[in-house]
Protein backbone atom coordinates (compact mmCIF):
# COMPACT_ATOMS: atom_id res chain seq x y z
CA UNK A 1 0.00 0.00 0.00
CA UNK A 2 2.84 2.57 1.18
CA UNK A 3 4.52 2.26 -2.43
CA UNK A 4 1.25 3.30 -4.20
CA UNK A 5 1.48 6.29 -6.02
CA UNK A 6 -0.80 9.68 -4.64
CA UNK A 7 -2.68 9.33 -7.75
CA UNK A 8 -3.71 5.59 -7.70
CA UNK A 9 -4.37 6.21 -4.19
CA UNK A 10 -7.27 9.21 -5.10
CA UNK A 11 -8.35 6.84 -8.05
CA UNK A 12 -8.86 4.35 -5.63
CA UNK A 13 -10.37 6.11 -3.18
CA UNK A 14 -12.57 7.88 -5.54
CA UNK A 15 -13.95 4.37 -6.67
CA UNK A 16 -14.10 3.83 -3.11
CA UNK A 17 -16.36 6.55 -2.10
CA UNK A 18 -17.93 6.08 -5.11
CA UNK A 19 -19.52 2.69 -4.35
CA UNK A 20 -19.95 3.33 -0.85
CA UNK A 21 -22.05 6.75 -1.62
CA UNK A 22 -24.36 5.19 -4.42
CA UNK A 23 -25.08 1.87 -1.56
CA UNK A 24 -24.51 3.05 1.64
CA UNK A 25 -25.51 6.13 3.64
CA UNK A 26 -22.78 6.93 6.05
CA UNK A 27 -19.69 5.59 6.39
CA UNK A 28 -20.25 1.79 7.69
CA UNK A 29 -17.44 1.08 9.14
CA UNK A 30 -19.82 0.27 12.46
CA UNK A 31 -18.34 2.80 14.78
CA UNK A 32 -19.96 5.68 16.59
CA UNK A 33 -23.42 4.09 16.30
CA UNK A 34 -23.98 6.27 19.40
CA UNK A 35 -22.43 9.73 19.90
CA UNK A 36 -18.94 9.25 21.26
CA UNK A 37 -18.29 11.30 24.57
CA UNK A 38 -15.17 11.71 26.72
CA UNK A 39 -13.03 14.43 27.38
CA UNK A 40 -10.12 16.64 24.95
CA UNK A 41 -7.73 18.73 25.88
CA UNK A 42 -7.76 21.72 23.60
CA UNK A 43 -10.33 24.11 25.20
CA UNK A 44 -8.70 24.33 28.21
CA UNK A 45 -5.02 23.59 27.97
CA UNK A 46 -4.97 24.79 24.43
CA UNK A 47 -1.04 24.39 22.94
CA UNK A 48 0.68 24.92 26.83
CA UNK A 49 4.16 23.68 26.72
CA UNK A 50 5.95 25.17 29.41
CA UNK A 51 5.74 22.28 31.44
CA UNK A 52 8.44 24.41 34.07
CA UNK A 53 5.72 27.04 35.05
CA UNK A 54 2.37 24.95 34.35
CA UNK A 55 3.78 21.59 35.95
CA UNK A 56 -0.07 20.69 36.11
CA UNK A 57 -1.74 22.23 33.05
CA UNK A 58 1.16 21.67 29.86
CA UNK A 59 0.67 18.77 27.20
CA UNK A 60 2.27 16.01 28.54
CA UNK A 61 2.17 12.79 29.75
CA UNK A 62 0.99 13.02 33.17
CA UNK A 63 -1.94 15.50 32.09
CA UNK A 64 -4.13 12.86 30.07
CA UNK A 65 -2.91 10.04 33.02
CA UNK A 66 -4.54 12.45 35.37
CA UNK A 67 -7.56 12.42 33.34
CA UNK A 68 -7.86 8.92 32.41
CA UNK A 69 -7.56 8.35 36.48
CA UNK A 70 -10.55 11.09 36.53
CA UNK A 71 -12.71 9.25 33.97
CA UNK A 72 -12.26 6.18 35.62
CA UNK A 73 -12.49 6.54 39.08
CA UNK A 74 -15.19 9.65 39.32
CA UNK A 75 -18.26 8.51 37.52
CA UNK A 76 -17.61 9.48 33.98
CA UNK A 77 -16.54 6.36 32.68
CA UNK A 78 -20.12 4.84 34.05
CA UNK A 79 -21.98 7.38 32.72
CA UNK A 80 -20.62 6.80 29.15
CA UNK A 81 -17.63 9.19 28.64
CA UNK A 82 -14.93 6.74 27.42
CA UNK A 83 -12.36 8.63 25.64
CA UNK A 84 -9.66 10.74 26.25
CA UNK A 85 -8.36 12.56 23.59
CA UNK A 86 -4.97 14.75 22.71
CA UNK A 87 -5.14 17.88 20.78
CA UNK A 88 -2.46 19.66 19.02
CA UNK A 89 1.24 19.87 20.30
CA UNK A 90 1.45 16.42 21.40
CA UNK A 91 4.45 15.73 18.65
CA UNK A 92 7.92 16.92 18.34
CA UNK A 93 8.69 18.97 15.88
CA UNK A 94 10.20 16.83 13.49
CA UNK A 95 9.16 13.17 11.95
CA UNK A 96 11.46 10.63 12.37
CA UNK A 97 13.84 10.89 9.43
CA UNK A 98 14.46 7.42 8.61
CA UNK A 99 10.42 5.64 8.82
CA UNK A 100 9.30 9.09 8.29
CA UNK A 101 6.98 8.27 11.32
CA UNK A 102 5.59 10.73 13.65
CA UNK A 103 6.82 10.62 17.04
CA UNK A 104 5.72 12.32 20.59
CA UNK A 105 7.84 14.95 22.35
CA UNK A 106 10.31 13.34 23.94
CA UNK A 107 10.63 15.36 27.05
CA UNK A 108 6.93 15.81 27.77
CA UNK A 109 5.74 12.35 26.54
CA UNK A 110 8.83 10.42 28.06
CA UNK A 111 7.23 6.50 27.75
CA UNK A 112 5.51 7.15 24.29
CA UNK A 113 1.86 7.50 23.08
CA UNK A 114 1.88 3.61 22.94
CA UNK A 115 2.50 3.28 26.44
CA UNK A 116 -0.44 5.49 27.48
CA UNK A 117 -2.54 4.09 25.11
CA UNK A 118 -1.97 0.95 27.18
CA UNK A 119 -2.04 2.76 30.91
CA UNK A 120 -6.11 4.29 28.90
CA UNK A 121 -6.81 0.55 28.09
CA UNK A 122 -5.65 -0.65 31.77
CA UNK A 123 -8.83 1.28 32.93
CA UNK A 124 -11.43 0.67 30.36
CA UNK A 125 -10.58 4.03 29.14
CA UNK A 126 -10.27 5.06 25.30
CA UNK A 127 -7.60 6.99 23.60
CA UNK A 128 -7.85 9.59 21.05
CA UNK A 129 -5.00 11.74 19.01
CA UNK A 130 -4.99 14.62 16.67
CA UNK A 131 -3.37 15.35 13.23
CA UNK A 132 -3.83 17.59 10.88
CA UNK A 133 -4.37 16.92 7.01
CA UNK A 134 -2.09 19.47 5.83
CA UNK A 135 1.51 20.44 5.81
CA UNK A 136 1.93 21.31 9.61
CA UNK A 137 -1.05 21.18 12.64
CA UNK A 138 -2.77 24.20 13.34
CA UNK A 139 -0.25 24.42 16.26
CA UNK A 140 2.59 24.16 13.84
CA UNK A 141 3.95 20.65 14.31
CA UNK A 142 4.26 18.04 11.40
CA UNK A 143 1.03 17.37 9.26
CA UNK A 144 0.15 14.82 7.19
CA UNK A 145 1.78 16.47 3.90
CA UNK A 146 4.86 17.81 6.00
CA UNK A 147 7.78 18.65 3.69
CA UNK A 148 4.54 18.15 1.09
CA UNK A 149 5.01 14.47 1.31
CA UNK A 150 1.66 12.56 1.94
CA UNK A 151 2.14 10.15 4.98
CA UNK A 152 -1.85 9.02 5.44
CA UNK A 153 -0.84 5.63 4.81
CA UNK A 154 2.06 5.89 7.21
CA UNK A 155 0.44 7.65 10.06
CA UNK A 156 -2.69 5.81 10.34
CA UNK A 157 -0.69 2.54 10.38
CA UNK A 158 1.39 3.98 13.19
CA UNK A 159 -1.73 4.91 15.03
CA UNK A 160 -3.09 1.78 14.82
CA UNK A 161 0.23 0.46 15.97
CA UNK A 162 -0.60 2.10 18.98
CA UNK A 163 -3.51 0.93 19.67
CA UNK A 164 -5.40 4.61 19.23
CA UNK A 165 -8.85 4.61 19.31
CA UNK A 166 -9.82 7.78 18.05
CA UNK A 167 -8.59 10.38 15.16
CA UNK A 168 -9.58 13.84 14.91
CA UNK A 169 -8.01 15.35 11.77
CA UNK A 170 -7.51 18.62 11.17
CA UNK A 171 -7.38 20.92 8.31
CA UNK A 172 -4.61 23.88 8.48
CA UNK A 173 -1.99 24.19 6.08
CA UNK A 174 -3.83 22.38 3.65
CA UNK A 175 -5.77 23.55 0.50
CA UNK A 176 -9.30 23.21 1.52
CA UNK A 177 -10.30 22.31 -2.10
CA UNK A 178 -8.65 19.10 -2.29
CA UNK A 179 -10.53 17.83 1.04
CA UNK A 180 -13.23 16.07 -1.22
CA UNK A 181 -9.48 13.58 -1.94
CA UNK A 182 -7.21 14.09 1.01
CA UNK A 183 -10.36 13.05 4.19
CA UNK A 184 -11.30 10.15 2.12
CA UNK A 185 -7.99 9.07 1.48
CA UNK A 186 -7.43 9.01 5.18
CA UNK A 187 -10.60 7.04 5.43
CA UNK A 188 -9.76 4.65 3.29
CA UNK A 189 -6.06 4.64 5.34
CA UNK A 190 -7.91 4.03 8.48
CA UNK A 191 -10.18 1.13 6.92
CA UNK A 192 -7.05 -0.91 6.20
CA UNK A 193 -5.30 -0.74 9.57
CA UNK A 194 -6.09 -3.50 12.06
CA UNK A 195 -6.76 -1.04 15.41
CA UNK A 196 -10.62 0.33 14.85
CA UNK A 197 -10.44 4.40 14.91
CA UNK A 198 -13.02 6.47 14.93
CA UNK A 199 -12.56 9.52 12.74
CA UNK A 200 -13.33 12.77 13.30
CA UNK A 201 -12.81 15.35 10.10
CA UNK A 202 -12.44 18.97 10.79
CA UNK A 203 -13.58 19.37 6.83
CA UNK A 204 -16.60 21.42 7.07
CA UNK A 205 -14.59 23.72 9.88
CA UNK A 206 -13.19 25.31 6.91
CA UNK A 207 -15.17 25.84 4.69
CA UNK A 208 -18.09 28.33 4.17
CA UNK A 209 -21.79 27.99 2.67
CA UNK A 210 -21.62 23.85 2.97
CA UNK A 211 -23.27 22.55 0.22
CA UNK A 212 -26.00 19.29 0.82
CA UNK A 213 -23.25 17.81 -2.26
CA UNK A 214 -20.42 18.08 0.57
CA UNK A 215 -22.37 17.20 4.02
CA UNK A 216 -22.89 13.85 2.05
CA UNK A 217 -19.75 13.41 1.45
CA UNK A 218 -18.75 14.47 5.18
CA UNK A 219 -20.92 11.77 5.85
CA UNK A 220 -19.91 9.09 4.05
CA UNK A 221 -16.38 9.43 5.37
CA UNK A 222 -16.57 10.55 8.72
CA UNK A 223 -18.01 9.01 11.89
CA UNK A 224 -18.14 12.79 13.27
CA UNK A 225 -17.45 16.25 11.80
CA UNK A 226 -16.11 19.29 13.65
CA UNK A 227 -18.11 22.69 11.89
CA UNK A 228 -18.30 26.38 12.53
CA UNK A 229 -15.88 28.53 14.91
CA UNK A 230 -13.35 26.84 17.47
CA UNK A 231 -15.41 26.86 21.30
CA UNK A 232 -13.67 29.58 23.92
CA UNK A 233 -14.77 29.41 27.21
CA UNK A 234 -17.58 32.10 27.22
CA UNK A 235 -21.76 32.21 27.10
CA UNK A 236 -21.32 34.48 24.01
CA UNK A 237 -19.19 31.50 22.02
CA UNK A 238 -21.60 28.81 23.09
CA UNK A 239 -24.53 30.93 21.95
CA UNK A 240 -23.50 31.40 18.80
CA UNK A 241 -22.77 28.00 17.84
CA UNK A 242 -26.59 27.40 19.10
CA UNK A 243 -27.62 29.89 16.67
CA UNK A 244 -25.71 28.67 14.20
CA UNK A 245 -27.12 25.21 14.38
CA UNK A 246 -30.77 26.22 13.89
CA UNK A 247 -29.57 28.70 11.16
CA UNK A 248 -28.82 25.41 9.45
CA UNK A 249 -30.61 23.18 11.80
CA UNK A 250 -32.97 21.62 8.38
CA UNK A 251 -29.78 20.73 6.68
CA UNK A 252 -27.81 19.56 9.46
CA UNK A 253 -30.82 16.78 10.32
CA UNK A 254 -30.52 15.18 6.89
CA UNK A 255 -27.06 14.13 7.86
CA UNK A 256 -26.68 13.57 11.50
CA UNK A 257 -27.50 9.77 12.66
CA UNK A 258 -25.82 6.52 14.25
CA UNK A 259 -22.45 6.56 12.55
CA UNK A 260 -21.91 9.70 11.12
CA UNK A 261 -22.41 12.72 13.59
CA UNK A 262 -21.78 16.76 13.77
CA UNK A 263 -19.62 17.95 16.46
CA UNK A 264 -20.21 21.36 17.56
CA UNK A 265 -17.09 21.49 19.83
CA UNK A 266 -16.08 20.73 23.18
CA UNK A 267 -18.31 21.16 26.91
CA UNK A 268 -16.74 23.65 28.36
CA UNK A 269 -18.95 23.10 31.46
CA UNK A 270 -16.22 23.14 34.42
CA UNK A 271 -14.56 25.83 33.31
CA UNK A 272 -14.89 30.07 34.10
CA UNK A 273 -17.21 31.54 31.35
CA UNK A 274 -20.61 29.89 32.26
CA UNK A 275 -22.72 30.49 34.95
CA UNK A 276 -24.71 27.49 36.50
CA UNK A 277 -27.67 27.93 34.29
CA UNK A 278 -25.75 28.56 31.59
CA UNK A 279 -23.74 25.30 31.99
CA UNK A 280 -27.02 23.73 31.97
CA UNK A 281 -28.00 25.29 28.45
CA UNK A 282 -24.97 23.80 26.96
CA UNK A 283 -25.42 20.20 28.16
CA UNK A 284 -28.82 20.62 27.12
CA UNK A 285 -28.22 22.11 23.41
CA UNK A 286 -25.70 19.30 22.91
CA UNK A 287 -28.02 16.47 24.11
CA UNK A 288 -30.95 17.29 21.88
CA UNK A 289 -28.85 17.65 19.02
CA UNK A 290 -27.38 14.08 19.43
CA UNK A 291 -24.04 15.46 19.24
CA UNK A 292 -20.70 14.24 20.84
CA UNK A 293 -20.10 15.14 24.19
CA UNK A 294 -16.41 16.13 24.94
CA UNK A 295 -15.73 17.78 28.17
CA UNK A 296 -12.68 20.15 28.00
CA UNK A 297 -11.82 20.92 31.54
CA UNK A 298 -10.14 20.33 34.73
CA UNK A 299 -11.58 17.12 35.91
CA UNK A 300 -8.84 16.83 38.81
CA UNK A 301 -10.84 19.94 40.59
CA UNK A 302 -14.56 20.65 38.66
CA UNK A 303 -17.03 22.28 40.87
CA UNK A 304 -19.57 19.32 42.22
CA UNK A 305 -22.83 21.30 40.75
CA UNK A 306 -21.03 21.13 37.48
CA UNK A 307 -20.20 17.51 37.42
CA UNK A 308 -23.62 16.59 38.38
CA UNK A 309 -24.66 18.40 35.45
CA UNK A 310 -21.80 16.41 33.19
CA UNK A 311 -23.49 13.46 34.71
CA UNK A 312 -26.98 14.00 34.64
CA UNK A 313 -28.35 10.27 33.67
CA UNK A 314 -31.40 11.82 31.83
CA UNK A 315 -29.81 14.18 29.76
CA UNK A 316 -26.87 11.95 28.56
CA UNK A 317 -30.05 9.34 27.35
CA UNK A 318 -31.60 12.00 25.52
CA UNK A 319 -28.11 12.62 23.81
CA UNK A 320 -27.50 8.70 23.74
CA UNK A 321 -30.54 8.00 22.41
CA UNK A 322 -30.99 5.37 19.75
CA UNK A 323 -32.28 7.14 17.03
CA UNK A 324 -30.03 9.63 17.35
CA UNK A 325 -32.16 12.52 15.99
CA UNK A 326 -30.82 16.00 15.76
CA UNK A 327 -33.59 17.77 17.42
CA UNK A 328 -35.43 20.55 15.47
CA UNK A 329 -36.12 24.08 16.02
CA UNK A 330 -39.68 24.88 16.26
CA UNK A 331 -40.17 28.19 18.04
CA UNK A 332 -37.45 30.90 17.11
CA UNK A 333 -38.28 34.48 17.94
CA UNK A 334 -37.07 38.18 19.40
CA UNK A 335 -33.60 37.37 17.18
CA UNK A 336 -32.95 34.11 19.00
CA UNK A 337 -33.52 35.35 22.38
CA UNK A 338 -36.74 32.88 22.55
CA UNK A 339 -36.17 29.30 21.57
CA UNK A 340 -38.31 25.78 21.50
CA UNK A 341 -36.40 22.50 19.77
CA UNK A 342 -38.35 19.35 19.82
CA UNK A 343 -36.99 16.09 19.41
CA UNK A 344 -38.26 12.50 18.88
CA UNK A 345 -37.21 9.84 20.99
CA UNK A 346 -36.93 5.46 20.73
CA UNK A 347 -40.43 4.04 21.95
CA UNK A 348 -39.68 2.43 25.59
CA UNK A 349 -41.00 -1.39 26.14
CA UNK A 350 -43.78 -2.41 24.88
CA UNK A 351 -44.76 0.60 24.21
CA UNK A 352 -44.98 1.61 20.22
CA UNK A 353 -45.49 5.64 20.98
CA UNK A 354 -42.39 7.71 20.74
CA UNK A 355 -41.55 9.96 23.82
CA UNK A 356 -40.44 13.38 22.90
CA UNK A 357 -38.23 16.23 24.85
CA UNK A 358 -38.82 19.73 24.35
CA UNK A 359 -36.15 21.98 25.09
CA UNK A 360 -37.34 25.96 26.19
CA UNK A 361 -34.76 28.29 26.05
CA UNK A 362 -34.83 31.75 27.06
CA UNK A 363 -31.63 34.01 26.16
CA UNK A 364 -33.41 37.55 27.34
CA UNK A 365 -31.10 39.92 29.77
CA UNK A 366 -33.27 42.03 31.35
CA UNK A 367 -36.65 41.95 33.61
CA UNK A 368 -37.72 38.55 35.46
CA UNK A 369 -37.84 34.88 34.95
CA UNK A 370 -40.90 34.12 32.18
CA UNK A 371 -43.44 32.03 31.40
CA UNK A 372 -43.03 30.55 28.20
CA UNK A 373 -46.04 28.38 27.23
CA UNK A 374 -47.13 26.75 24.04
CA UNK A 375 -49.97 23.87 23.03
CA UNK A 376 -48.14 20.96 22.77
CA UNK A 377 -49.77 19.79 19.38
CA UNK A 378 -48.71 23.08 18.24
CA UNK A 379 -44.92 22.44 18.81
CA UNK A 380 -45.09 18.33 18.00
CA UNK A 381 -47.74 17.82 15.71
CA UNK A 382 -47.31 14.25 15.40
CA UNK A 383 -48.43 13.61 18.95
CA UNK A 384 -51.31 10.91 19.16
CA UNK A 385 -54.17 13.21 20.22
CA UNK A 386 -56.17 10.74 22.00
CA UNK A 387 -54.21 10.36 24.73
CA UNK A 388 -51.90 11.85 27.80
CA UNK A 389 -48.12 12.27 27.89
CA UNK A 390 -46.72 12.49 32.10
CA UNK A 391 -44.22 15.44 31.69
CA UNK A 392 -40.68 15.61 33.20
CA UNK A 393 -38.27 17.86 34.13
CA UNK A 394 -35.17 16.78 33.23
CA UNK A 395 -33.24 18.86 35.42
CA UNK A 396 -34.46 17.54 38.91
CA UNK A 397 -34.17 13.97 39.45
CA UNK A 398 -35.46 14.07 42.90
CA UNK A 399 -38.89 15.22 41.76
CA UNK A 400 -39.11 14.97 37.62
CA UNK A 401 -43.15 14.66 37.62
CA UNK A 402 -44.50 18.03 36.74
CA UNK A 403 -48.17 16.71 35.62
CA UNK A 404 -50.23 15.12 32.69
CA UNK A 405 -50.87 17.16 29.72
CA UNK A 406 -53.46 16.36 26.70
CA UNK A 407 -51.72 17.32 23.06
CA UNK A 408 -53.97 19.92 22.81
CA UNK A 409 -53.16 21.87 26.55
CA UNK A 410 -50.56 24.24 26.81
CA UNK A 411 -47.04 23.53 28.07
CA UNK A 412 -46.40 26.55 30.66
CA UNK A 413 -42.96 26.65 32.18
CA UNK A 414 -41.44 29.61 33.88
CA UNK A 415 -37.50 29.88 32.35
CA UNK A 416 -34.79 31.47 34.26
CA UNK A 417 -33.19 34.61 32.27
CA UNK A 418 -29.44 34.91 30.33
CA UNK A 419 -29.27 32.00 28.89
CA UNK A 420 -31.30 29.33 30.51
CA UNK A 421 -33.18 26.54 29.57
CA UNK A 422 -35.95 23.97 30.89
CA UNK A 423 -35.98 20.60 29.47
CA UNK A 424 -38.69 18.68 29.76
CA UNK A 425 -39.48 14.95 28.48
CA UNK A 426 -43.25 13.55 27.57
CA UNK A 427 -44.14 10.45 28.03
CA UNK A 428 -46.82 8.59 25.84
CA UNK A 429 -49.24 6.97 28.71
CA UNK A 430 -51.90 4.48 27.61
C1 LIG B 1 -7.96 24.17 15.41
C2 LIG B 1 -9.09 23.28 15.91
C3 LIG B 1 -9.10 23.25 17.43
C4 LIG B 1 -7.78 22.76 17.94
C5 LIG B 1 -6.65 23.62 17.39
C6 LIG B 1 -5.29 23.04 17.71
O1 LIG B 1 -8.18 25.51 15.71
O2 LIG B 1 -10.32 23.71 15.42
O3 LIG B 1 -10.15 22.43 17.90
O4 LIG B 1 -7.60 21.40 17.59
O5 LIG B 1 -6.73 23.75 15.96
O6 LIG B 1 -4.25 23.83 17.24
Amino acid sequence: MMMMTTTTKFLICFLFSFTFTTFVYGWNNGLSRRPPMGWLSWMRFACEIDCKHYPNDCIDEKLYKDMIDRIAEDGYLQAGYQYVNIDDCWNAHYRDPKTLRLIANQTRFPSGIKTLAKYAHSKKVLLGIYEDVGTLTCGGYPGTYYNNIDHTYIDAETFSEWSIDSLKLDGCYADTNKFNLTYPEYTLALTNVQHPIIYSCSWPAYLKNISDETYSEIRDNCNLWRNYNDIVDSYQSVFQIIKYYGQNNKQFIRYHGPGGWFDPDMLIIGNNGLSYEQSKTQMAFWCMWSVPLLMSNDLRSIRPEMKEILLNKELIAIDQDPLGIMASLVIQKSNWQTQVWTKKLSPMNNNELNPWAILYFNGHQLGPDSYMSYKLSSLIPELNQTISYDVHDLFNSNDSYLGKLKPNQQLELLVPTAGSVRLVKLIPKI
